[in-house]
């Protein structure tokens, strides 16, 4: 039913997003803030203008863009994707936002005969090229069944999460797990080199073991190899660990935890590491420890 598909924003997720439509034989129009990477399509998809022309000429529009600020110049700009939006259009959300936004997303495209649903992803650069995301959905169910042709050819599965914002709000207590695990793995990482425990051995330990998962393996490697070129930028993290503060304060739950991790990451950003990889933060702990070493000493 929907054939046209555009994509607004075309970072280290929106590519692999839009690549993967193209593959799948979706007509694709793309549009991104900075036209020189939407002119790497300009042989495959149309480019737009704007949102609001994205909007205009596709039944469907998927935003993947960094931070709250984004999302807002991209749908309730004057040039915006809902000044495009005609009814029965479809937005669908994947960045990752706070759930009050992406209900109020959804709100103001249902008063125009339109709908919109939240779809965050989980699955980080090779899972946007390969297609394999994972999706989150908040809004109407009868919108996520009907918009789910179009999240497969993205994606491998899409796990309906209730009304709109829930999609947004399951995707920051996600990132909250990453956050906590990643914490770990690198404080136990610095604490076992220290110690004389080879980085090798403590991975083949922790994977062959009743904690283990795919995501240590994965950051393990880039810890292991100091690999920070990034699949998720350690700022984009930090902008979700502070929605989800915001949200669990709204929700009067405490995250005495996440708290705490924040700040470790924000050192991380301090010291001019927000652009790499989230692994990176290893860096804030490695030295905090050779320092110590070096006092006393
Ligand atoms: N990378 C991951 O592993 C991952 C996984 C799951 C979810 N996410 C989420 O997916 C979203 C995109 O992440 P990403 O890794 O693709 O980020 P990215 O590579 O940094 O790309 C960010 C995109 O947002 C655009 N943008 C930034 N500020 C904007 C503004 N004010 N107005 C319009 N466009 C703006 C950028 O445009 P320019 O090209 O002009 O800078 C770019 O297209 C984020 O919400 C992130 O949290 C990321």
């Amino acid at each position: 039913m929907h054939t046209r598909i555009g994509m607004a924003g075309l970072g280290i997720m929106g590519r692999g997003m839009a690549n993967n439509l193209l593959r799948h034989g979706f007509a694709v129009s793309v549009w991104n803030r900075s036209p020189e990477r939407a002119a790497e399509f300009s042989d495959r998809a149309t480019v737009a203008k704007s949102p609001r022309e994205l909007a205009a000429s596709c039944s469907v529009v998927i935003g993947c863009v960094s931070d709250p600020p984004a999302v807002e110049r991209v749908v309730f700009a004057e040039d915006g994707v809902l000044a495009g939006a005609q009814p029965g259009f479809r937005y669908v959300e994947s960045s990752t936002v706070s759930s009050a936004l992406t209900r109020r997303i959804a709100e103001a495209m249902r008063a125009r005969g339109a709908d919109a649903l939240d779809a965050p992803v989980t699955g980080s650069k090779e899972a946007a090229e390969a297609g394999t995301l994972l999706f989150m959905t908040g809004g109407r169910q009868e919108t996520h069944d009907e918009l789910l042709s179009v999240l497969m050819a993205m994606g491998k599965k899409a796990i309906y999460c209730g009304e709109s914002g829930q999609g947004s709000r399951m995707k920051l207590v996600g990132n909250t797990l990453i956050s906590f695990m990643l914490e770990g793995l690198c404080e136990g990482l610095v604490a076992a080199a220290q110690g004389g425990l080879p980085t090798a051995t403590v991975l083949e330990v922790i994977m062959a073991s009743g904690f283990a998962s795919p995501y240590f393996a994965f950051k393990g490697r880039a810890l292991a190899e100091h690999d920070f070129a990034p699949h998720f930028a350690l700022d984009l993290l930090v902008k979700d660990q502070t929605l989800m503060l915001a949200e669990a304060s709204s929700l009067d739950v405490p995250m005495p935890g996440l708290s705490a991790i924040r700040e470790v990451f924000r050192m991380a950003q301090a010291r001019g590491y927000g652009r790499d990889d989230i692994a990176g933060v290893v860096r804030v702990l490695e030295r905090a420890g050779e320092s110590q070493t070096h006092q006393r000493s």
